[in-house]
């Protein structure tokens, strides 16, 4: 594998770290009196949450929830619309919102206040990644899989375009010198 498709997280250190978080929320939910609820928005966290609420051996409930974000010259600026909503009611329950990536954090701050006004009992986060050096929005990521760098991520779910989701390992893109999405896919099956 060349140095440019060296993948910043491999999907070896991806399955470890979610194992480890599923038995972090396995713990911490155990003797609740009814299952979490995981929230997971899509689409990027879809891959995220499947493995996820397979490595948590307690009984867990989970919904998705859609959203577009939206402000001048499509900049995110924590302003955001919810496409598709929960199913359900999340009163008195326990409510974990899954998130591939943290990376403001406005999207999340914005989501865990919407979820919060439903009076949930217990609103916390779980990020695949915290990309903590570009917060604005303060937060509390209560579980946290690996603090990522300022760099602009793809595969695991995560996109250039909608392109690149399908990669089982996370990498680092840079839009200025692309990689071939063709190259990218058939190293990424081989590492
Ligand atoms: C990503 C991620 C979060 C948000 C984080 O979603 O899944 O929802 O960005 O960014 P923030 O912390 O700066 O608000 P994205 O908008 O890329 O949509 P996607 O999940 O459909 O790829």
């Amino acid at each position: 594998m060349s140095p440019e498709t060296e993948p910043l997280f491999a999907s070896e250190a991806i399955a470890l770290r979610i194992g480890e978080l599923g038995q972090e929320i396995a713990d911490a939910y155990r003797d609740r009196r009814k299952p979490p609820i995981l929230v997971a928005v899509l689409k990027g966290s879809a891959f995220f949450l499947a493995d996820l609420v397979r490595a948590i051996d307690i009984p867990v409930e989970f919904d998705f929830m859609a959203i577009s974000s939206y402000g001048p010259d499509h900049e995110k600026q924590g302003r955001v619309r919810i496409l598709k909503d929960l199913d359900r009611d999340i009163a008195d329950r326990d409510v974990i919102l899954v998130e591939d990536i943290i990376d403001t954090g406005l999207t999340a701050s914005y989501l865990v206040s919407t979820l919060r006004a439903r009076t949930p009992a217990t609103v916390e986060i779980c990020a695949l990644l915290d990309k903590t050096v570009r917060r604005i929005a303060p937060l509390e990521v209560r579980f946290s899989g690996f603090d990522c760098p300022d760099q602009f991520v793809i595969g695991f779910g995560m996109d250039y375009r909608q392109r690149f989701r399908t990669l089982r390992n996370i990498y680092a893109w840079d839009a200025s010198d692309p990689l071939s999405e063709e190259v990218l896919l058939r190293e990424d099956r081989r590492a």
